[in-house]
């Protein structure tokens, strides 16, 4: 793992809204096939970290490197083109369509090509459309309107959609965000199992402790929007400074399925 190539560094990130620091001079760097998580009280700063690194939010300060290339302050699209997915705090699929069809429109995008539903072009991609969701167990659904699929298999497909630029980056802001906690652990387990398959590095948070500290490689902590922490889990676990912010939040590490309170 430490031998793989990195991935992406980020170098003093810094974004503030008026007087309100929500990031400060963060850096972390992440390996192809690591599953890095960044964790933090509510209003840590972790979404505009994520937002920063998408490209949805230009920093302040600080610089992204993607596979050697500056990144800082590009537009989203570009960010994705590079070969950063994402999935989103709110499911973003078309109910009307086929959970198939929701996957060809991202394979589509990402080749530049027009989806008409209407024409030949509908059996564009189909074949690597299928593939993605029989990598997240979704096969049997490929005809189902997205709108009628339960919450944990939309997940799953946002899971799928977000493989379809063959990303060698996945940001996941909350990717279990709503689910139980059994439906959490499955979709971090099928995550990390993808990741590592295919030299994937996985950035992202979560609320459940539980799955963060059985699923990620590396562990980041914010509070405030600085880094205080970063380590394997097993020191971060220890790591006095964190246990006292988790503590004040009301939550124990060691307990079983309990979660830090939501907004
Ligand atoms: N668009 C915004 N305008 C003003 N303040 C913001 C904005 N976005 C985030 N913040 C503030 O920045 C801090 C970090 O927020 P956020 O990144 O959403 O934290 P987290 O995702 O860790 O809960 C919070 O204090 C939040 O209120
Ligand atoms: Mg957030």
């Amino acid at each position: 793992m430490s031998d793989a190539a990195i991935i992406l560094a980020v170098e003093n990130l810094t974004k503030s809204y008026g007087g309100v620091h929500a990031v400060r001079g963060v850096s972390f760097s992440l390996r192809a096939g690591e599953i890095l998580a960044l964790i933090g009280p509510n209003g840590a700063g972790k979404s505009t970290c994520f937002n920063m690194l998408n490209g949805q939010i230009t920093p302040n300060d600080g610089r992204i490197t993607l596979l050697g290339r500056d990144t800082t302050g590009r537009a989203p699209r570009a960010v994705w083109r590079m070969g950063v997915g994402r999935t989103f705090q709110i499911t973003a699929t078309f109910a009307t369509m086929t959970v198939r069809e929701n996957v060809q429109v991202a394979l589509a995008s990402y080749r530049s090509r027009l989806f008409d539903m209407w024409s030949s072009t509908r059996r564009f991609a189909r074949d690597e459309a299928d593939a993605l969701l029989a990598l997240v167990g979704m096969a049997d659904y490929a005809e189902r309107p997205c709108g009628e699929l339960a919450y944990g298999d939309l997940k799953r497909l946002e899971l799928a959609i977000a493989l379809a630029n063959s990303p060698k980056l996945l940001l996941m802001d909350e990717p279990t965000a709503g689910m139980a906690p059994r439906e959490r652990i499955e979709l971090m387990r099928l995550t990390a199992r993808i990741a590592r398959d295919r030299a994937i590095g996985v950035l992202f948070t979560e609320h459940d402790m539980d799955v963060v500290f059985e699923h990620s490689d590396r562990i980041l902590v914010l509070n405030r929007g600085v880094l205080i922490a970063e380590g394997l889990p097993a020191d971060v676990r220890r790591d006095p400074q964190v246990r006292a912010i988790y503590l004040g939040e009301g939550l124990v590490y060691d307990a079983r399925h309990r979660e830090e309170a939501l907004p």
